[in-house]
């Protein structure tokens, strides 16, 4: 089965072109993958944007018009007739879709935006792989997962184009995409991945595929040693904020930023690299925290909850 797939790829895909990749597919209409279709769609890429029910779509339809209305007043601010055109434009370019495997089959690049678990990103790419055409691009938008272990269950042709898109929240106002590379992924997707990019104005930085990238390397130790110091009572979540933005210059103290991410994905993150990150395991800055735990048992995820360590 795999031998002769990877024939016919080997026979029948023709290189993927910039106008290709102008069909985006983004699976998971969240915060991240309402996002990177609202910052794809301003672009005039066409857009299909699928999630397992309308009520999701909806709700990410929600979080799009939001944000294009704030970028529209920016740039007509005495204008709202100009207002709504940009906004309307920007929405004429998405298409809200359940149907996951229909809306690939003419993608030119397929980015994942779902739950942070390896299980549900692996599942999704094993099937829409095989519905996508043979030379689609696709891409994980994972915060801290393996981009080859996301890949590993698909063909070496699949997994020649397979990558990770890294963007950051908010999506709209962010201007970096981590380009994530497997030791296997083909030079030609590394460039097409980083014209997407361009294309889409935000700014690449290639890195290679081990934990947390770049970016969240960095941050999320920031984030559990922020915790911990709440813990341990040397000062409350709003002392900690306002020091870290008044004496740093952080645009948010570290809970606002805990409660923006998700504590869901924040606990997804963490659990992960302690239990089996490549050179994280049992690494103390990622041990989970008991303020954390139960914040997320209980379903206070943060802003998008209504509850984190903050109310909203
Ligand atoms: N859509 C469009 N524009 C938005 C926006 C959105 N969702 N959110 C904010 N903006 C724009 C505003 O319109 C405003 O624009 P102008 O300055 O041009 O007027 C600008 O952003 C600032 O917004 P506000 O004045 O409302 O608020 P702020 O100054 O507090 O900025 C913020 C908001 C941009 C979110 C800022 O607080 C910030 O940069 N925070 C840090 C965000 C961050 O670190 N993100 C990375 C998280 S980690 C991650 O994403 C990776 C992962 O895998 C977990
Ligand atoms: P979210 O909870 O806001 O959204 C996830 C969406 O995926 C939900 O709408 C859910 O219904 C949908 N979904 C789940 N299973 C699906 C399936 N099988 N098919 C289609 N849709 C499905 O999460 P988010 O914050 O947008 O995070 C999504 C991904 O982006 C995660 O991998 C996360 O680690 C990563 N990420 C998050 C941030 C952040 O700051 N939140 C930043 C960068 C990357």
């Amino acid at each position: 089965m795999k031998i002769s797939s990877l024939r016919k790829h080997a026979f029948t895909s023709s290189a993927i072109t910039q106008s290709d990749i102008r069909r985006v597919t983004v699976i998971g209409s969240g915060q991240m993958g309402s996002g990177i279709a609202q910052v794809a769609a301003m672009k005039q890429h066409e857009v299909t944007l699928v999630d397992v029910n309308q009520e999701a779509l909806e709700r990410g339809k929600g979080y799009m018009s939001k944000s294009l209305k704030r970028v529209a007043k920016k740039k007509f601010p005495e204008d709202a007739k100009a207002q709504n055109q940009f906004v309307e434009k920007a929405l004429g370019h998405v298409t809200l879709s359940t149907n996951a495997s229909k809306s690939v089959s003419n993608a030119g690049l397929v980015v994942e935006a779902v739950v942070e678990n390896l299980k549900a990103k692996q599942n999704i790419f094993v099937k829409l792989a095989m519905e996508a055409p043979d030379n689609a691009i696709l891409a994980s938008n994972t915060s801290s997962l393996p981009i080859a272990k996301i890949a590993a269950p698909l063909t070496l042709s699949q997994r020649k184009r397979f990558i990770g898109l890294h963007f950051f929240n908010p999506v709209p106002q962010m201007k970096l995409v981590e380009v994530v590379r497997s030791d296997e992924v083909d030079q030609k997707t590394v460039d097409d991945a980083v014209a997407f990019v361009k294309s889409i104005g935000k700014t690449p930085a290639v890195c290679k595929d081990t934990p947390g990238f770049i970016v969240n390397r960095l941050l999320l130790p920031y984030m559990m040693e922020s915790i911990r110091l709440l813990e341990s009572g040397v000062a409350s979540a709003r002392d900690i904020d306002t020091a870290m933005k008044l004496g740093a210059g952080y645009p948010m103290g570290p809970f606002e930023l805990c409660d923006y991410v998700g504590l869901d994905t924040i606990k997804f993150i963490v659990d992960g690299w302690y239990k089996e990150g490549a050179g994280l395991k049992g690494n103390k800055l990622f041990e989970s925290s008991k303020k954390l735990d139960e914040l997320v048992q209980a379903g206070s995820l943060g802003v998008k909850s209504g509850k984190g360590f903050y109310d909203y």
